[in-house]
């Protein structure tokens, strides 16, 4: 079974069988040549499925992005050299404006494909085929691509939409234990900002398990209903405001301080951390926040505490000095306004308000709320 929505003019499609779309697009429209993204991991792993599937892709030119920047670590690639390297070579193979790019791969492949696919030439058509939950359920859905400036994420970038996306649940079998668990940082974020029933649906055992309507989660099964719900969701937010200037904001919810902690390991250590582990450091900080300023209630705040410091790792940004240098990264967040720091908090779970004005001695006592439930534990 397949689930379909639309946003926009993308048709979304999620299920076992959703290649048939593929396919269907490029037998309808003809593209005079497809290139296909991958990475190292993608090629391996998820290529031949998406070959076995189909018949119209045969003869399609493979791109291994991460080639460009010597295999270096994934959020590296979102640079502007990658960018013209990349740019040079589909020159080289004669790219035209009928051509058509396919990004399969995680978040970094679909903000950095999609962000070459809408420049080359002015813009050609791509279809993002999103191979990890966490860009199943938010990277490759509402038309954001960007790249990264001096370790500064996302700093350029574009509204720019995909002709389709296609989402196999099974591809996630290809991420490791630890990836996976770090994407369900995003599934929870959903239910924080938007919707108290999803969240209450979500449930994490002793050693760290995660069910959804009572069905395992991290087995890496059982997962079309879930993206389905969080796919909706957050069409349902995009549609509201694609311009990313108000309700859109919820989605960054524990961003402002995920996006920072980011920037200072890209910087410091030149290497990145995972999205995923950063939101849930960057959730719990913000969750803190909000119960300061919104006075929700204390057991509010143990409750969301408990579920994800259960699920991820302690972060340890002291060895970077953090705690030193986060307004200088802080400050390039795309929210703030005269440099005065926007966030996106929860009134409530399910509840969140964008906006909040944020000093810089909040930020500091939420990250040592974070230090006290990793050492002295929270339940
Ligand atoms: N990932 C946040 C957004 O799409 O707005």
């Amino acid at each position: 079974m397949n689930n379909k929505f639309k946003l926009h003019n993308t048709l979304i499609i999620i299920g076992n069988n959703s290649f048939f779309y593929l396919d269907d697009f490029i037998h309808k429209n003809e593209p005079t040549k497809v290139f296909i993204f991958v990475d190292q991991n993608t090629k391996k792993y998820c290529l031949p499925i998406l070959m076995e599937h189909t018949t119209y892709l045969k003869g399609s030119i493979i791109i291994e992005v991460d080639k460009f920047d010597n295999f270096k670590n994934s959020e590296l690639l979102k640079s502007m050299n990658v960018v013209t390297e990349i740019s040079k070579y589909l020159l080289s193979k004669n790219i035209d404006k009928n051509s058509l790019i396919i990004n399969l791969g995680g978040g970094v492949i679909c903000d950095l494909g999609g962000f070459i696919s809408s420049i080359i030439k002015r813009g050609v058509k791509f279809i993002n085929v999103p191979t990890t939950l966490m860009s199943q359920i938010d990277a490759s859905v509402g038309g954001k691509v960007a790249v990264n400036l001096n370790h500064y994420k996302n700093q350029i970038g574009l509204f720019s939409d995909p002709a389709l996306i296609i989402i196999y649940p099974p591809y996630n079998r290809s991420l490791d234990d630890l990836e996976f668990k770090f994407s369900l940082s995003e599934v929870l974020k959903y239910g924080l900002i938007y919707d108290k029933i999803f969240w209450n649906n979500i449930n994490i055992d002793e050693i760290g398990s995660m069910f959804f309507k009572h069905k395992l989660i991290t087995n890496k099964s059982n997962l079309l209903e879930l993206i389905s719900e969080c796919v909706k969701m957050k069409i349902e937010i995009v549609q509201s405001d694609y311009y990313d200037e108000d309700n859109r904001r919820k989605l960054n919810f524990g961003h402002s301080i995920s996006h920072a902690i980011e920037s200072c390991f890209l910087e410091k250590s030149n290497s990145s951390i995972h999205h995923g582990s950063a939101l849930a450091l960057g959730m719990i900080c913000e969750t803190y926040l909000s119960y300061k300023k919104f006075k929700f209630s204390k057991s509010n705040l143990n409750a969301i505490v408990n579920k994800i410091s259960r699920l991820f790792p302690v972060i340890k940004y002291k060895e970077l000095g953090f705690e030193d240098s986060f307004d200088k990264y802080l400050k390039l967040d795309k929210k703030n306004i005269n440099s005065i720091y926007q966030f996106t908090l929860i009134k409530n779970i399910g509840d969140s308000v964008v906006n909040v004005s944020v000093i810089d001695s909040d930020v500091l006592e939420s990250l040592y709320f974070y230090d006290q439930i990793y050492r002295d534990g929270y339940y």
